[in-house]
């Protein structure tokens, strides 16, 4: 039996415009998904996600290409199978505490633990760039579009910088700070709201310039990270939340998150992820939480995660 863990993340600055080739910071946190892989004495792949009320779902290894029909909620796990061309039959269980669409990068945890624990399943050592890069092609896969930033930063831990468009990231130094997330509950799909940006910027030429804003702000917040600036780490990521607000992603309930934080005493609050409902997050500070939650949120404690991938 291989098992395999992987972090979620949170967006700091810059999701969205990361699409667009412009830097994003991201940072691990500690929650996990956890992959466990078994060999069976058949050529199928039976998965278990016991978090998303799904006991067994089996596909034959020679058509795992086209996903479960009635779950295509599995798509990463079987797509990562197919990957990894296993040539087994594997039963996968899949734990998890990211909540699912979350923003909090669930569907990366997963498939970059599941690529992790194929790979040692199947005898061959993967460096942490070579799982990150084949969990990408796998979400490509399954959503069209992803930027590199969620596998990235949870095969690697810690908080980064991605340039997609020079196809290089570096580590960025967390001051010492807590996070809270806030969960509205709400679930909005990443594949639509990158298609209704993308939509937005082809029918309004500022659309390009507020992206462009976001990347330069994503490069000073990296800056002010570094120099474990809070204040101007808070600033910031309150005005890539108003900026985020302009490419309508925000929700009522996400925008009454992101000011009852604030309010409570945060220094920095903002959508994270694609939103469209998902998380906010907020720098912590006492009183947050329970403003979160009062407002309607389950308010979610953070810290972040320095391993990234590993096994168990
Ligand atoms: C989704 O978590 C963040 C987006 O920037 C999409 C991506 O980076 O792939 C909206």
């Amino acid at each position: 039996m291989i098992r395999s863990s992987a972090p979620g993340k949170i967006f700091l600055f810059g999701e969205h415009a990361v699409v667009y080739g412009e830097p994003a910071v991201a940072a691990a946190v500690d929650l996990r998904a956890t992959v466990t892989v078994e060999e069976r004495d058949d050529d199928s792949v039976r998965v278990s996600a016991p978090d998303l009320g799904i006991n067994s779902a089996s596909l034959p290894l020679q058509k795992l290409g086209r996903g479960h029909p009635d779950h295509p909620e599995l798509d990463y796990v079987f797509r990562s199978v197919a990957e990894m061309d296993v040539s087994l039959g594997v039963d996968v269980t899949v734990e998890s505490e990211v909540p699912v669409g979350s923003g909090l990068g669930s569907s990366a945890a997963v498939t970059v633990a599941t690529i992790h624990a194929l790979a040692r399943f199947t005898g061959r050592e993967l460096s942490r760039g070579e799982v990150a890069r084949r969990a990408r092609s796998v979400e490509v896969d399954v959503q069209g579009a992803a930027s590199p930033t969620d596998t990235h930063v949870s095969a690697h831990g810690g908080a980064n910088i991605v340039h997609p468009d020079r196809n290089s990231h570096e580590s960025v130094a967390l001051p010492d700070v807590e996070f809270v997330a806030g969960d509205t509950g709400q679930r909005g799909s990443t594949a639509e709201l990158v298609e209704n940006v993308r939509v937005l910027k082809d029918r309004h030429d500022t659309i390009t310039d507020i992206i462009h804003a976001m990347g330069r702000l994503t490069e000073e917040g990296a800056d002010a990270l570094e120099r474990g600036d809070t204040d101007a780490v808070g600033e910031l990521m309150n005005v890539n939340h108003g900026l985020l607000e302009a490419l309508g992603v925000s929700t009522p309930l996400l925008a009454r998150l992101v000011h009852a934080a604030r309010e409570a005493g945060s220094p920095g609050a903002k959508i994270t992820g694609s939103g469209g409902g998902g998380c906010m997050v907020a720098l912590d500070a006492s009183g947050v939480a329970d403003a979160i939650a009062e407002s309607g949120g389950r308010a979610i404690p953070l810290e972040p995660d320095t391993e990234g991938v590993r096994a168990e």
